[in-house]
């Protein structure tokens, strides 16, 4: 047996000689050895370089995200690419099975992951592993003014939705708050896009990390919940671009986010979700290149769809909550009908490429990195951020005599009244709701704190279960409920009055607006009575909404809470206590009248409409910026929240007295914690124009900055404020302009509060 005979074909000739030569002088046994190693490291090599050859460039994930999805585009059948585009299940699409691309999950959001419902319809699925931490409402979050709380939040609700295989959560959320009215609110980040813009960046951020796509939602214009499935919005371009838009561009441009969800109403006669105005905007100007989900039903035209830029249609005849036509999904708007278009020619290919293409990215961005980390779920970790953000985002309203803290110890009949002392809030409220591991009720927070001993309760009004669509009454007698707390009151040494609204229908809940701007089931009597049964009382609100306050000045201290999360009796008892100081601020005004609130100022045809249109008559003028311009004062300002300790704010100061359009203005104020305990202040720095060409807000906020202080400590505290942020949009040039002009800068502590102003040129 000839040595050489072992070599492989394809070796060069000369190589072939010398083994060959060197070969024959080995014994045979040796030779053989070698040969078969050599044998085995050729066909190794060769293996390598077939699978090289073999393995798709989509799959290559050293290939650029564009390249491997041409590459996975160009493999796919018409059909696998209709089904790419909707769902196949309430919270899923298909994929690609022949080609390995995996399906989406997807899981509302925004507070926390929802729990598994069934694969065709609401009902819950019943598992024994989904129940996850609830974070707090998104006005908690905007309230804390802490973008730095924001990436914490974004970035454990993206390790829980990871956990539990989701590639994208339904969030966050940032329609503007414009009428107090609207069911929706809590789930929001307040009334102003600065505030908005700043905050959802960073939650965006953190979800990301994950692996795990965000969805900003609901583009756009998803103001109110009354009619919300066709309500057509009418406002002027400025209103949209300089009010409306902007923390979807901020979410778009700097927090990359990688899914966009499209509203339920119209505007200027299209339904959001297929919106040639939206569309443009969102995929032109700011070049979004991830996918638009449909709200879930919000998809009504297959050409609409098909051409203005819906990626994902889900929810399909269904209101998004509860019912829903079975096993739809086949005839949704871009499944059957789109896909016989296509084939006779009435619908272009090219746009259905467009939407897959965007499909995919979600894909190679989630599901199919490698490298994205596992996730994990209902930490003490996540416990710990959700309490954190709680005690941030608490808002201290009024505090008289230093109600609060009460420090454990003082008293010994402590008397805990209100529904929302017990109640579970993170029940209800709609797609948001959420199963929780843990939700620590204010009640146990303060038995835990003052000594179970100390604190006893009685209910003093109740509500009913939530119900979506309905109200479902309570079975309790209203006046016997009053009646007895008002006769415990006068026992107590203390108490504290529990109340405001819950996520029952027309509450704080999806799907409706709330009826009136007055607390619910007759809790502004009860505090008036408890207040005559006992001076010393504090209350307590929990809301994501504004309400009126007729009892006010008959109250000490407020306290403005927010759907709290799993340790929501945790924080609001540590911040009662004193174990943490009130640093949450107002994240929009609280009026004391409905009509004096911009939206609800011009009547019914402004807000609600008229069940085919509104019109967003307050124009730009939306929160504090309406009661500055038209001198009303609101009951709490936008920015508001008190402290157990007191700041002095110094002089506010620029860096230089003229600036260029494209300069960045440097400005720095000195805080000094004056009081006797360590706390944090929000500084808030609102700008100007002295003589605008057009009606400008008196002020805008530009930047703001929490900054915690030692008692007795003094910080000096720098914010920048790009020349650029300065501008308004002019609706007729369709751009931004910044008008030389002078700007004045307010700095202080919340929208009316201004302790320091400075202007400067803009040349
Ligand atoms: C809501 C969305 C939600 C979706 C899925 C809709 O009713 O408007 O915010 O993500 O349902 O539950």
């Amino acid at each position: 047996m000839g040595g050489n005979e072992y070599l492989c074909e394809d070796t060069t000739s000369d190589l072939k000689i010398v083994w060959a030569s060197n070969l024959a002088k080995l014994k045979p046994i040796h030779t053989m050895k070698i040969s078969v190693l050599l044998l085995s490291a050729t066909c190794w090599l060769l293996g390598i370089q077939m699978q090289a050859q073999l393995k798709p460039a989509y799959l290559d994930d050293s290939k650029p995200i564009e390249q491997r999805v041409e590459d996975a585009l160009s493999r796919m059948t018409l059909e696998e690419k209709i089904a790419v585009i909707h769902a196949q299940s309430k919270f899923s699409t298909p994929g690609v099975p022949r080609l390995g691309i995996p399906e989406l999950w997807m899981s509302d959001g925004p507070h926390g992951v929802r729990a598994e419902v069934q694969w065709d319809n609401w009902g819950y699925a019943g598992w024994t592993n989904d129940s996850c931490t609830a974070f707090p409402a998104l006005t908690c979050l905007a309230a804390t003014f802490d973008p730095e709380l924001s990436y914490i939040y974004g970035k454990a609700l993206g390790e829980e939705a990871r956990y539990r295989k989701k590639d994208i959560i339904l969030g966050p959320g940032v329609n503007i708050y414009r009428t107090p009215l609207n069911g929706r609110n809590f789930e929001y980040m307040g009334e102003d896009p600065f505030l908005a813009s700043k905050m959802v960046v960073p939650y965006i951020k953190g979800v990301q990390e994950n692996g795990v796509a965000a969805c900003l939602k609901h583009y756009a214009l998803n103001n109110q919940e009354q009619w919300r499935g066709h309500i057509d919005v009418e406002l002027s371009d400025r209103a949209l671009y300089e009010i409306y838009l902007p923390a979807f561009k901020a979410g778009v441009l700097e927090g990359g986010v990688w899914t966009v969800m499209g509203s339920y109403n119209k505007f200027r006669g299209q339904h959001a979700t297929h919106n040639e105005v939206l569309n443009k905007i969102l995929k032109t100007e700011w070049g979004f290149d991830g996918a638009l989900v449909s709200d879930w039903g919000s998809t009504h035209s297959t050409r609409e769809a098909a051409l203005y830029g819906l990626d994902i249609e889900m929810g399909s005849w269904t209101n998004g909550l509860t019912a829903g036509k079975s096993f739809a999904y086949d005839d949704y708007f871009l499944a059957r009908p789109y896909l016989e278009a296509i084939k006779k020619g009435e619908l272009p290919l090219s746009s259905l490429d467009d939407k897959v293409r965007r499909v995919l990215r979600v894909n190679f961005r989630t599901n199919m990195d490698r490298n994205r980390p596992y996730g994990s779920f209902n930490t003490n970790e996540h416990l710990q951020v959700a309490e954190r953000i709680a005690e941030s985002g608490i808002v201290l309203l009024k505090n008289e005599k230093n109600f609060f803290p009460i420090p454990v110890g003082k008293y010994r009949k402590i008397l805990i009244v209100g529904e929302n002392a017990t109640r579970s809030l993170t029940e209800g409220g709609g797609s948001s709701e959420l199963k929780v591991k843990n939700e620590v009720s204010p009640l146990e927070g303060l038995k835990a704190t003052y000594g179970a001993e100390n604190v006893s309760y009685t209910l003093g009004y109740a509500s009913g279960r939530p119900a979506y669509g309905r109200e479902n009454p309570s079975p309790y007698n209203a006046d016997s409920l009053r009646d007895k707390a008002v006769r415990l009151a006068k026992e107590a040494e203390v108490v504290i009055f529990f109340g405001g609204l819950n996520k029952n229908n027309r509450q704080d809940c999806e799907g409706d607006d709330r009826l009136t701007y007055n607390l619910p089931f007759g809790q502004d009597e009860l505090i008036a009575a408890l207040s005559k049964a006992n001076e010393n009382l504090g209350v307590v609100l929990i809301s994501g909404n504004g309400v009126a306050m007729p009892w006010i000045s008959q109250v000490p201290a407020l306290v403005q809470s927010w759907y709290l999360g799993s340790e929501a009796g945790t924080a609001t008892a540590r911040v009662i206590a004193g174990q943490v100081n009130p640093s949450g601020k107002l994240p929009f005004s609280i009026s004391v009248n409905l009509k004096d609130n911009g939206a609800n100022y011009y009547g019914e045809s402004s807000y609600p409409g008229d069940s085919i249109q509104v019109e967003y008559k307050e124009d730009i003028l939306v929160g504090y910026r309406w009661h500055d311009a038209k001198r009303i004062p609101s009951r709490f300002p936008f920015g508001y929240g008190l402290s157990y300790t007191s700041f002095q704010y110094g002089r506010l100061t620029t860096d230089k007295e003229q600036y260029a359009k494209n300069d960045i203005i440097r400005t720095s104020f000195t805080l000094k914690n004056t009081g006797t305990k360590d706390g944090a202040e929000v500084i808030q720095i609102y700008v100007g124009q002295k003589n605008p060409s057009f009606i400008r807000p008196l002020k805008e906020l530009k930047a703001f900055k929490k900054v915690f202080l030692k008692a007795g400590e003094t910080q000096t505290v720098e914010c920048t404020i790009p020349v650029k942020d300065l501008a308004f949009f002019n609706g007729k040039l369709h751009e931004w302009v910044v008008e030389p002009d002078t700007f004045t800068l307010y700095g202080g502590a919340s929208s009316t509060e201004i302790k320091s102003v400075v202007s400067v040129q803009v040349k």
